[in-house]
C-alpha cells in the first residue's frame, strides 16, 4: 500500500504548453466523452455587461482544454427575449446580440476544434418563444389558419370558452394554457404551453414543423457542430385529443419531479416522439463525421429511457435517475447496475451526470436529506441547515466515482471548482420563471446559475472586466476562484484535472466495471480495467487493498478510506 495521496500533479496551466490537436472524424467519440456544459450567460463575459457571451467563452477555452474534457455543450445562445434564459427561442438560426453574432460562434467553434474539443449546441423543439415570427403570425391570422396549426390552439370550455381546454399544468406552475385576445379586443382561443406562457408548444403532428426542424439541424450541422442536446425530448408529442390528466394519486410535487412521468401523463414520453428522432438520425447521417443527439428526457424507468437511444435514434440520453440518486452505497450500486444494463441492452453507452442548470448543485444537494424536488430550489426562507463542508466532501467523492464509470460523463460549469448552490440570493435578484409563476413560493433554479469565479480579488471574480453580474455573486467566492485552485494540490479543480487525465490514460470511459465483493453496504467498490475504485458513503473507514493510489478525493493518511471519500488505485497482485 502506498500511503501518499494522489501524486502532485504536473498539470499544464499554460495553454501554450498544450499540444495542438484537432478534432478528427473519430469513431463514436461520444461513447466515452466527458462533456462540459457551458451556460453561456454565466461562463465568461467579454464586454462587461454582466452577461456572459460567445467571445468570453472562446477566450476561456484553453482553461477547459487544460481541465481535460472532450466536448462542450452550450446552453442556448440563440435570438430570444430571455424569458427562460434563452430556452425561449425566437430565431433558431441566429445568435442573440446579448451573446454576440454568428461570426463569434464560428470563431468559438473553430477554436474549440483547434484545441480538439467537440461542440454540441442546444436544440429547443418542444416550444418556441412567443416572440418567434411563427407565433406572431399565428396570433395575427386567427383560428383555423395554417399558421395557427403550427401551435396547439384550442377553443376554451364553458359557455363562453372561458375555461382552459383541459386541466394540464405548466412545469413552471399554474395552468398550461393561456387565452389569447382577438384583434378586436374580445377573448379568443387558448394556446398550450407546458412551460412559461412565453413558450408556446409547437404542434409536432404538423409536417411543416418537422420540415423546419430538419432545416434547423442542417443549418448548424453545416456550420460544423458535433451534435445537439435536445431540450424536453420527452414532451413533443401529446396524446391525441389532449385528454384531461387526473389520475387520483397524482401530485406533481410528491414525485420528486414535475418533469418525470412515473404515471401515464398525456404529454410526457409518448411513443410518437421516436419517429421524430429516427428522422433526425437520418439528417445527421447526411453529414460527415460522427454527430450526436443527446436527449433531455426525464423518463423513468431507465429501461424506458433506453428507447431514446436505440441504434436508429439518439446517441445519448441524460441519466437523471443517476443524478437523483442519494449518496448511498446500496442505492448507487443499484442505479449503476440498472443504468449499464438498460443502456447496453440497446447498444448505447450510459451517461452519468450530477449537476446542470436546472438542479441544485451537487456540492449542496448531497448534504441535503432529502433534497427538495427538482425545480423547487432553495433560498433564504427554506429553513434548511446546510453543512457546506460535508456537501463539498461528498461532491468530490461523488464526482470521482462518476468519472470512473464506463460511458460518457457530463460536467456542469463550476462543479470542477466545487461551487455550492447560491442560497443567499435576494428575491429582487431572481430571474427564473418558476419563481414568478409560483409567486415566490418556489425559489427555482437561479442558485445554480450564478456567474462562475475565475480570478480571486478581481471585479466579478474575473467573470468579466467589470463588477457586473446578471445574478449576484456571493461575497466569499475568492476561495473558489479558478486561479486560486489551479496548481494547488488537493483543490477541487486539481482533483477533476487529475481524474480526467487518469480517466483518459486508463481508458475508463470505454472500460467495463466489475463489482468487488466483500465490502459493506455503504461501499461502492469495483474494478474498471486495471483500476480499482472504492467509494465510501458510510461513516466507518474502509480498509484499502494494497496498491498505488492514482487519485483520491481526500488525503489518505492510513491504509483506510475515510467517510465520504473515493479513491482510484492500481492494485498489486
Ligand atoms: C429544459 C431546460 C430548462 C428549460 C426547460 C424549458 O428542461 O433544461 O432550463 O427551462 O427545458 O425549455
Amino acid at each position: 500500500m502506498t500511503l501518499e495521496s494522489a501524486p502532485e500533479s504536473s498539470l499544464p496551466t499554460d495553454v501554450t504548453a498544450l499540444p495542438e490537436t484537432t478534432v478528427t472524424a473519430g469513431s463514436e467519440w461520444w461513447r466515452s466523452a466527458v462533456i462540459y456544459q457551458i451556460y453561456p450567460r454565466s461562463f465568461a463575459d467579454s464586454d462587461g455587461d454582466g452577461i456572459g457571451d460567445l467571445t468570453g467563452i472562446t477566450s476561456r477555452l484553453p482553461a477547459l482544454k487544460t481541465l481535460g474534457i472532450d466536448a462542450i455543450w452550450l446552453s442556448p445562445f440563440f435570438t430570444s427575449p430571455q424569458k427562460d434564459a434563452g430556452y425561449d427561442v425566437a430565431d433558431y438560426c441566429d445568435v442573440d446580440p446579448l451573446f454576440g453574432t454568428l461570426d463569434d460562434f464560428d470563431r468559438l467553434e473553430q477554436e474549440a476544434h483547434r484545441l480538439g474539443l467537440r461542440v454540441i449546441v442546444d436544440l429547443v423543439p418542444n416550444h418556441t418563444s412567443s416572440a418567434h415570427q411563427w407565433f406572431i403570425d399565428a396570433l395575427a391570422d386567427g383560428p383555423g389558419s395554417e399558421t395557427r396549426a403550427r401551435y396547439i390552439f384550442r377553443d376554451g370550455l364553458g359557455a363562453n370558452g372561458e375555461l382552459p381546454p383541459n386541466n394540464w399544468q405548466s412545469v413552471f406552475g399554474g395552468a398550461a394554457w393561456t387565452r389569447t385576445t382577438n384583434p378586436d379586443g374580445t377573448p379568443g382561443q387558448w394556446f398550450l404551453h407546458l412551460f412559461d406562457s412565453s413558450q408556446p408548444d409547437l404542434d409536432w403532428t404538423n409536417p411543416w414543423i418537422r420540415e423546419q426542424f430538419r432545416d434547423i439541424l442542417r443549418f448548424w450541422l453545416r456550420r460544423g457542430v458535433d451534435g445537439f442536446r435536445v431540450d424536453v425530448a420527452h414532451g413533443m408529442v401529446k396524446v391525441e385529443g389532449l385528454p384531461d390528466f387526473n389520475p387520483p394519486a397524482y401530485d406533481p410535487n410528491s414525485i420528486g419531479n414535475s418533469m418525470s412521468q412515473p404515471v401515464d401523463v398525456p404529454y410526457w414520453a409518448q411513443p410518437g416522439v421516436h419517429e421524430i428522432y429516427r428522422d433526425w438520425h437520418k439528417v445527421l447521417e447526411e453529414f460527415e463525421g460522427d454527430r450526436v443527439l443527446c436527449a433531455e428526457a426525464w423518463v423513468e424507468p431507465l429501461t424506458m429511457l433506453a428507447n431514446w437511444v436505440r441504434p436508429d435514434e439518439m446517441q445519448q440520453a441524460f441519466n437523471f435517475s443517476y443524478l437523483e440518486t442519494p449518496w448511498s452505497g446500496s442505492r448507487l450500486r443499484a442505479i449503476i447496475d440498472e443504468s449499464i444494463e438498460a443502456f447496453s441492452g440497446v447498444g448505447a453507452p450510459s451517461t452519468w451526470v450530477l449537476s446542470n442548470h436546472d438542479v441544485i448543485r451537487h456540492a449542496t444537494r448531497l448534504a441535503l436529506n432529502p433534497p427538495p424536488p427538482q425545480g423547487e430550489g432553495i433560498g433564504p426562507r427554506s429553513e434548511i441547515a446546510i453543512d457546506e463542508e460535508l456537501g463539498l466532501r461528498r461532491a468530490r467523492a461523488a464526482s470521482l466515482l462518476m468519472l470512473a464509470l464506463p460511458g460518457s460523463a457530463y460536467v456542469y460549469q463550476g462543479e470542477e471548482l466545487g461551487l455550492p448552490e447560491v442560497i443567499e440570493m435576494p428575491d429582487s435578484a431572481r430571474q427564473d420563471p418558476t419563481y414568478f409563476r409560483h409567486h415566490g413560493e418556489k425559489y427555482g433554479r437561479d442558485g445554480a446559475r450564478v456567474p462562475i469565479p475565475w480570478e480571486a480579488g478581481a471585479p466579478s471574480y474575473g467573470f468579466g472586466p467589470t463588477a457586473a453580474s446578471w445574478l449576484p455573486q456571493p461575497s466569499d467566492w475568492d476561495r473558489y476562484a479558478r486561479d486560486v485552485q489551479a496548481g494547488t494540490p488537493g483543490s477541487t479543480l486539481e482533483l477533476y484535472t487529475l481524474a480526467l487525465r487518469e480517466r483518459a490514460t486508463h481508458g475508463l470511459g470505454l472500460g467495463t466495471h466489475v463489482w468487488l465483493q466483500g465490502y459493506g453496504e455503504d461501499v461502492v467498490a469495483f474494478t474498471n480495467g486495471t483500476v480499482t475504485v472504492i467509494a465510501n458513503t458510510g461513516t466507518v473507514p474502509v480498509e484499502l487493498p494494497v496498491g498505488d493510489i492514482i487519485v483520491s478525493s481526500e488525503p489518505l493518511s492510513e491504509a483506510a478510506l475515510p467517510a465520504d471519500a473515493t479513491v482510484w488505485l492500481t492494485t498489486r497482485a
